[in-house]
């Protein structure tokens, strides 16, 4: 079925400049970017849409580092989106990562790793709603 993702383009790709190497990889990958802006993360944005690993030792590092720079939201539309995207950005830490992915070919460490992505249906619809109003997304 198509679906939709969330997918965050992360501070260490806004700073290379490799948003538009990002883009590439995704819509290449057969995902359609249905919404899209750049933002600066406040403190409270980072904290909540971070809250499921505020018990974690890198919390506080995951936000600092997600307030650092811009970052770019995007919505994204495909056949089985979640794991489409999941497959084109490769594991989280770049180390594990198999070649020709997001992570691999771009990412710096498990830290700076220069996307997120929705991990599951229910997570997407959470986390799109986070930080875009219905009307912000044109399929
Ligand atoms: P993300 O998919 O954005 O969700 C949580 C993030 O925490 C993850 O990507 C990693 O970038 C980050 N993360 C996971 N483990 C570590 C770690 N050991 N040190 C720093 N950041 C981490």
């Amino acid at each position: 079925a198509v679906t939709r993702t969330f997918s965050i383009i992360k501070p260490d790709a806004t700073r290379r400049n490799l948003t538009g190497a990002v883009t590439k990889m995704l819509e290449e990958a057969g995902l359609r970017v249905v919404a899209s802006k750049r933002i600066h993360m406040t403190r409270e944005q980072a904290e909540g849409f971070y809250a499921v690993h505020k018990e974690r030792p890198f919390f506080g590092e995951l936000v600092d580092f997600m307030m650092s720079e811009p970052v770019v939201v995007q919505v994204l539309e495909g056949e089985d989106a979640v794991a489409r995207n999941r497959d084109i950005m490769g594991a989280t830490n770049p180390a594990d990562a198999a070649p020709g992915t997001i992570r691999k070919e771009l990412a710096l460490s498990i830290g700076e790793n220069t996307v997120h992505g929705s991990d599951s249906d229910e997570n997407a619809a959470i986390e799109i709603a986070f930080f875009f109003k219905p009307e912000e997304i044109v399929g």
